[in-house]
């Protein structure tokens, strides 16, 4: 038997409610902060994610489904959003209209890693970002749209954030940093002895306890920003502090892709396990340039729905819907056509063959319908319909024509 591939999944009813819901919920609340919705392709060209997410990450270093199409182009599924949505940006020449641009965008993603629990090769985010806006208020505003979406939705979660600085003081950080490294290089992994000097700040990040307890003495960013970006930190903590929102200054939060400047930030769930991380985004003001088009600061985020799935509860749902049967096979007719009227405020399930009262009483039950309708000889003669009420158990006749 064919079998989906490792690490992909289906997502089945009943669990697609909680997926469509959370989906739902999401836009609902995106456009209310003024997203309008943007699709672009789940195949890009792989320069693409080279130039953005960066050579030296994860995700593009090993992560990519990437191949060679017919046409000789080499093309990758995506592995996030933001680089599809800024080429479009770009490409749509809204970079040159000038203004704030801010879209919202679901979909799959495809990352080649280790399949664990959380950890898929496909997996869906929902994400937004916002373009033109360079204050800090954008990155707050953000923050508090993620924690909207998190709170309606029923689901805890801490905030971590930090300042990945900018093209100002990134450089002399990286290079006190790398100094540091150096000093500590032989005790560190072959993955951070690598990074040394391919992408040191990742080193930070490194998940290996022997190099975390040699980390912890190494420079942190947040101590080393410049004035424009450490004034920004502090503004967007004395926002979070004064809206009562409770985050982590986490000096080691770099994030696994490279275009972030400034803010950076997750939400994590202490009830998922390993792969904690339920959203994630920061600023990013110079991917719109690196990618050709003209200066433009940029914010955002995504969310994993999957990893969201584990912890949301769907609200109560009680009976609903109307179950429509027949005694007689004369009766489809008009059940047909009680149906198609229905359908149009209404749920409404269809059995076509001729059963017993009880056998369709009980397939109403299983589907959960709220009404079971049955035409039998007696009603069909009578021009009516035998309703009952599962919720109340109420039972009546009515005239077709009245059945409403
Ligand atoms: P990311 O942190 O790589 O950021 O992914 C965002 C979220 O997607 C994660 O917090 C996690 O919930 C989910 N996720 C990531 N990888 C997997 C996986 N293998 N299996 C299941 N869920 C996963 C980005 O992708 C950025 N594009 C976010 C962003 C938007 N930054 C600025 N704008």
């Amino acid at each position: 038997m064919i079998q989906a591939l490792r690490g992909m999944k289906d997502i089945m009813p009943p669990e697609s409610e909680r997926f469509v819901y959370i989906l739902d919920t999401a836009a609902k609340i995106a456009r209310r902060y003024g997203y309008d919705y943007m699709e672009t392709p789940l195949l890009e060209e792989t320069a693409l994610f080279k130039r953005s997410v960066g050579e030296s990450s994860d995700i593009v270093g090993k992560e990519m489904y990437q191949f060679i199409d017919k046409g000789g182009h080499d093309v990758c599924l995506r592995p996030e959003g933001t680089a599809g949505i800024v080429r479009a940006f770009i490409q749509n020449r809204l970079d040159r209209k000038g203004g704030v641009h801010r879209f919202y965008y679901h979909g799959p993603m495809f990352r080649y890693e280790r399949p664990q629990k959380g950890r898929l090769r496909e997996f869906h985010q929902f994400g937004c970002e916002s373009f033109g806006e360079g204050s800090v208020y954008e990155d707050f505003t953000i923050i508090l749209m993620i924690k909207d979406i998190f709170d309606a939705l029923g689901i805890g979660y801490s905030i971590k954030i930090n300042s990945l600085g900018c093209p100002e003081c990134m450089p002399g950080y990286r290079e006190t940093l790398v100094t540091h490294l150096n000093d500590i290089r032989d005790g560190l992994c072959e993955d951070c002895q690598r990074r040394i000097e391919t992408n040191p700040i990742r080193v930070l990040d490194c998940k290996n306890t022997h190099c975390q307890e040699l980390l912890e003495h190494s420079p942190v960013i947040v101590e080393n920003l410049c004035e424009t970006c450490d004034s920004d930190f502090v503004r967007l903590t004395r926002m979070l502090d004064s809206h009562a929102i409770e985050y982590e200054l986490d000096p080691k939060l770099v994030r696994g892709l490279d275009y972030y400047t400034r803010t950076a930030f997750e939400f994590v769930s202490s009830e998922i396990g390993a792969q904690s991380a339920i959203a994630g985004g920061g600023r990013y003001n110079r991917l719109v340039e690196f990618l050709g088009g003209k200066p433009t600061p940029a914010v955002g985020f995504a969310l994993g729905i999957e990893r969201i799935m584990e912890l949301v509860k769907l609200p109560e749902k009680g009976r609903e819907g109307i179950y429509l049967g027949v005694m007689e096979p004369e009766a489809l007719d008009t059940v047909l056509k009680i149906a198609h009227e229905k359908r149009k405020s209404e749920t409404v399930f269809v059995e076509y063959a001729r059963r017993s009262l009880k056998a369709h009483l009980k397939a109403a039950d299983r589907l959960g319908a709220k009404l079971c309708a049955v035409i039998g000889e007696d009603e069909l003669k009578a021009g009516q319909i035998w309703v009952k009420d599962l919720e109340t158990k109420e039972e009546r006749r009515i005239a077709f024509d009245q059945f409403d």
